[in-house]
């Protein structure tokens, strides 16, 4: 697992206050239960991975949609605030190599505004793995800040080093590794939410 998240574990209190709605947006919110129609539609179980769950309001709003979530984050201080939260619901220490995961019996992923964390090299090696675990037909949902430069830019996140990525290299990323893309959508800053643009791509192995 990759080194804890001080920035996370110092911020987890102040993030659920802030940020107590899994959606900011309607749209974030329609990409997500399209990504889950998907893995319904692919048949291949219950169970869907969060990546990065945060405070656990996905993996909430997805079990309530009938989903079994095996949800992980490396922030023990955010799994604290999940555990709080959905006190029903489980929640593993882990980072998005998932070792802790059995992806194999997994319909879909989704990782909201968590690989932004991770450096963009290491992303492509880990969407290499995932595809390589995954059974196919199975389905992604990657989320994040998007820059309209080609490839990938670090930028100044409050709370530790990040990410944003041009959607055509998140979607170059996941074809190379193996999946094709079913769909992406790419939104504004609007009505004070948001700095830069942000990027859903949903896509099946
Ligand atoms: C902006 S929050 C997003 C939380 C949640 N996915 C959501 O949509 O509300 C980013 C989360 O990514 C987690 N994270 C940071 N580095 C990670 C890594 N290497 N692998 C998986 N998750 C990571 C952080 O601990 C944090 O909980």
């Amino acid at each position: 697992m990759t080194d804890v998240q001080p920035g996370y574990d110092a911020m987890a209190a102040e993030y659920a206050r802030v940020l107590p709605d899994p959606f900011q947006t309607p749209l974030e919110r329609g990409a997500v239960d399209a990504f889950a129609a998907h893995v319904r539609a692919a048949d291949l179980g219950p169970t869907i991975v969060d990546v990065g769950c945060g405070t656990g309001h996905i993996a909430a709003h997805l079990t309530t949609a009938g989903f079994s979530v095996t949800a992980v984050d490396p922030s023990a201080g955010m799994l604290d605030q999940a555990r709080l939260a959905y006190r029903d619901l489980s929640f593993t220490r882990d980072d998005a190599s998932l070792g802790s995961v059995d992806l194999g019996a997994a319909a879909g992923v989704i990782a909201r505004y968590s690989l932004i964390h991770v450096a963009p090299e290491q992303v492509r090696e880990t969407l290499r793995d995932w595809a390589a675990r995954l059974r196919s037909g199975s389905v992604v949902l990657l989320a994040g800040q998007s820059t309209d430069e080609s490839g990938t830019a670090p930028f100044d996140h409050a709370v530790a080093p990040a990410w944003r990525w041009h959607p055509d290299e998140v979607v170059r990323a996941l074809s190379d590794a193996g999946f094709a893309e079913l769909w992406r959508t790419v939104s504004r800053p609007s009505d004070g939410y948001g700095r830069f643009p942000e990027f859903h791509v949903c896509a099946r192995r």
